[in-house]
C-alpha cells in the first residue's frame, strides 16, 4: 500500500524530529546539534545526534540513521506504512486509505471510535487504581500482579452498574450512537446500557498500542469468565495479537504465543517480553503472517487440555504451511504460562522454552498417545502414520536425524520407518503442501564489490549536496542524467531531477523517505560527517568529484575498446582516440579549476 508523496511529507514536517526523538532518547543540546546515547545500539558516550534544521538523525556508533519515519520504524519495529499511520496519528493528520475504500467520514469514525475506547481505558483505570478497585486489586495482588504491569497493561475496573462510563464518554463529547458502535455499550430496549460491568477490564491493543477492544474478567467465579468486545470497525479479533505491541520491540527471535491475557501479561511480568496471546482462538493464517514479519521462529505454547491441544495441533499446521519455523512447548501438569511462572519463577519457564520440541517430535509425541506399540498391530501403525510426518519434512538431514532419534525413543528399526517414508514420498512429491515449499525462494541481498560501493557513496554525496543547496542542480543538469546513476539512486535521482526541473524545492528529509533502509541510513551519516562544509568546500566540490569519477569511467571504457583495435574500423578509433582526448583534457582543466578553488583533495 502506497501514500501519495505529499501526505507522507505532512506527516513527516508536522512531526518534529527532536520532539518525537525526545520520547525515547534524552537528548542534549550542543551547537545546531542535539545528542544522546543511542537507543539503537549499547553504548556509555552519546554519539547519537539529531539536526533539527535537517530534521534527520545519524549514530556515529552504529550508522543507523534517516528522517523521523525511519526513526519511528527503527524504534517501534515497525514497516513504513504503520511508521507513517502512527506520525500520522500525533499529528492527527487523517490517512486516506488507499484500495480500502474507506470513506473520509469512516476514517473520521474511526478515529473516534479509538478516541472512545482510549477514554474507557483510562476511566476503568483510574476507577480501579482511584476509585472503588480495592476488591479487584486485592484480586490481582493475590495473583501476583505488580502496580507495574497493571500500569504498563493499562488494566482496569469496570463498575458495578452502568452509567459512569456513558456519562464519562459523553462529558467528552462522544454520542451514545457512537458508544454502541465502539461496543462498550449495548443499545437494550430502555436505552443504552454498559456491556461491562465490575469486570478487571484488560484494554486491547493494536500493533501501534492503540486501545481497539477489550477483555473483561470477572473476579469470582462466575460465568462468563472472559467478556470481549465485538468485533468493530477497530478491533479485528482474527488479525489481532495480544501484546504485540510490546513484544515486536523485544528484539528476539523468538515468539512465544499463548492462549489468554494473563498469561502474556505474567511472561511480560517475569521479562519474558516476546510473548503474544491468540486470546482464546485457534491462530489465524493473517496472525501468522504478522508473526512471521517479525520473528523467525514461533513457540506455540497452548494450555494442555484437550482444546488447547487441538488449537495447538491447528496453528502448527496453518503456521508450518505459510512458512514458519514453528517449535511446541508444553507445560508439565496441566498447567498454564501464568500458573507455572507464578508457582517456578522465569528460569524455569526459559529451561522449558530450551526444550520446547519442533513440529514433528511434538505430533509424533501426540500420535503415539493413540496406539499400543506393546503390540505389532499397534506398532506397524504408529510406524506408518510416523513415517507420514515425516516425509512431510522437506530437509533431508533433519528427516534423518529424527529417524535416529525416534528410532531410538520408541524402539522401532530406523530401516522400516525409512522404508514406509519412501512410499509415501513418491506420493508426498506431487502433493501441493510440498510444491509449495519449493517454491518458497528467499532472496538474497547483493554484495558490491569495492568500486561500485566507492560510486554509490559518491552518489549519495551528490544526492546530499543537491539536497543541502538546491542551486547545485544548475551545475550538474547539462552533465548528468539520472541514467548515469546505479539502480537505487537512479530512482531517487530521477525524482529529485524533476522536482528542481519545476523548481520545486528538496530536502534531504523528504528525500530519505523514498529510501532504503540502506540507502537512508548511509545518507543521512554522509550529511552528518562529510557535509558540514566548514572547511571551506562547497557542495559543488562534490559535483566536481563526481563528474571526474563519470569521466575515468568512460576513460576506462575506452581503453578497453581500443586495446582490441584490430576489430575496430579506422574511423572508429580516430573517433575513440578523439574521445580520449577530450576527457584527458576535461579532467585536467577540472583539477586546475578545483585547486583554483581552493579545493584540496588531500584534506579528504
Ligand atoms: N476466553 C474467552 N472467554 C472465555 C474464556 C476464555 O474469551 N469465556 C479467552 C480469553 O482470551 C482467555 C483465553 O481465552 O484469556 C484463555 O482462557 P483461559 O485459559 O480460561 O483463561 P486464562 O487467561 O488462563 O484466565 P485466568 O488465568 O484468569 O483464569
Ligand atoms: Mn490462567
Amino acid at each position: 500500500m502506497y501514500y501519495a508523496d505529499e501526505i507522507i511529507e505532512e506527516i513527516r514536517y508536522s512531526n518534529d524530529i527532536v520532539e518525537v526523538v525526545s520520547e525515547y532518547v534524552s537528548l542534549e543540546k550542543k551547537g545546531r546539534y542535539y545528542f544522546g546515547l543511542c537507543p539503537f545500539h549499547k553504548e556509555k558516550t552519546p554519539s547519537f545526534s539529531v539536526t533539527p534544521s535537517l530534521q534527520i538523525f545519524n549514530c556515529f556508533g552504529c550508522s543507523k540513521g534517516g528522517n523521523v519515519i525511519q526513526f519511528i520504524m527503527n524504534i517501534e519495529n515497525l514497516d513504513f506504512v504503520e511508521a507513517v499511520k502512527l506520525l500520522a496519528e500525533k499529528a492527527n493528520i487523517i490517512l486516506p486509505e488507499t484500495g480500502a475504500g474507506i470513506s473520509e467520514d469512516e476514517l473520521v469514525k474511526k478515529k473516534n471510535l479509538i478516541g472512545i475506547n482510549k477514554e474507557a481505558a483510562r476511566f476503568y483505570y483510574n476507577y480501579l487504581t482511584a476509585g472503588k478497585g480495592k476488591e479487584a486489586l486485592e484480586y490481582l495482588s493475590a495473583r501476583k500482579i505488580m502496580k507495574r504491569t497493571i500500569k504498563k497493561f493499562g488494566l482496569g475496573l469496570s463498575p458495578l452498574s452502568s452509567g459512569l462510563l456513558l456519562k464519562h464518554l459523553n462529558d467528552k463529547g462522544y454520542e451514545d450512537r457512537l458508544i454502541v458502535e465502539s461496543g462498550l455499550a449495548i443499545s437494550g430496549n430502555n436505552g443504552i446500557y454498559e456491556r461491562f460491568r465490575g469486570r478487571i477490564m484488560f484494554p486491547i491493543f493494536d500493533i501501534r498500542g492503540n486501545v481497539i477492544g477489550f477483555g473483561g474478567r470477572v473476579v469470582d467465579k462466575s460465568k462468563p469468565k472472559y467478556m470481549n468486545s465485538p468485533e468493530t470497525m477497530t478491533y479485528n479479533k482474527r488479525k489481532n495479537l495480544y501484546g504485540l505491541n510490546y513484544a515486536k520491540n523485544s528484539g528476539n527471535k523468538n515468539i512465544i504465543v499463548v492462549e489468554g491475557y494473563m498469561d502474556v501479561i505474567s511472561l511480560h511480568q517475569s521479562g519474558i517480553i516476546n510473548s503474544v496471546a491468540s486470546l482464546g482462538t485457534a491462530l489465524t493464517e493473517s496472525q501468522g503472517r504478522i508473526l512471521k514479519k517479525y520473528f523467525d521462529r514461533i513457540i506455540i505454547c497452548y494450555d494442555s487440555d484437550a482444546a488447547g491441544k487441538n488449537a495447538a495441533m491447528r496453528g502448527l499446521d496453518l503456521l508450518n504451511d505459510i512458512g514458519c519455523n514453528v517449535k511446541v512447548l508444553e507445560i508439565p501438569n496441566g498447567k498454564d504460562p501464568d500458573d507455572f511462572i507464578r508457582n517456578n519463577g522465569a528460569d524455569r519457564f526459559n529451561n522449558l522454552i530450551e526444550k520446547s520440541s519442533s513440529l514433528a517430535e511434538y505430533k509424533i509425541r501426540e500420535l503415539k498417545k493413540n496406539y499400543n506399540i506393546e503390540t505389532t498391530d499397534g506398532r506397524v501403525a504408529f510406524v506408518n502414520k510416523m513415517a507420514a510426518v515425516l516425509a512431510e519434512l522437506d530437509n533431508k538431514i533433519e528427516m534423518e536425524m529424527y529417524l535416529k532419534k525416534l528410532a531410538g525413543d520408541y524402539g522401532v528399526s530406523e530401516e522400516s520407518i525409512y522404508a514406509e517414508i519412501i512410499k509415501l514420498k513418491g506420493k508426498a512429491a506431487f502433493s501441493p503442501a510440498f510444491l509449495k515449499k519449493k517454491t518458497d525462494v528467499r532472496i538474497k541481498t547483493g554484495t558490491f564489490d569495492k568500486d561500485e560501493k566507492e560510486i554509490i557513496h559518491d552518489e549519495l554525496l551528490l544526492i546530499a549536496a543537491l539536497c543541502l543547496d538546491n542551486n547545485v542542480y544548475g551545475l550538474i543538469k547539462d552533465d548528468l542524467a539520472a541514467d548515469d546513476f546505479t539502480k537505487d539512486n537512479r530512482v531517487v535521482l530521477k525524482r529529485i531531477f524533476e522536482r528542481l526541473n519545476k523548481n520545486e524545492r528538496v530536502v534531504a528529509a523528504e528525500v530519505l523517505s523514498s529510501m532504503s533502509e540502506v540507502s537512508s541510513c548511509a545518507l543521512a551519516g554522509i550529511i552528518d560527517k562529510e557535509c558540514n562544509f566548514d572547511d571551506g568546500r562547497k557542495p559543488l566540490d562534490i559535483v566536481t568529484k563526481l563528474k571526474k569519477h563519470k569521466l575515468m569511467a568512460r576513460k576506462k571504457e575506452i581503453f578497453e575498446i581500443l586495446k582490441n583495435r584490430e576489430s575496430l574500423g579506422e574511423g572508429d578509433v580516430e573517433k575513440f582516440t578523439r574521445e580520449l582526448n577530450v576527457i584527458v583534457m576535461q579532467m585536467k582543466n577540472s583539477e586546475i579549476k578545483t585547486r583554483k578553488e581552493g579545493f584540496n583533495e588531500a584534506k579528504r
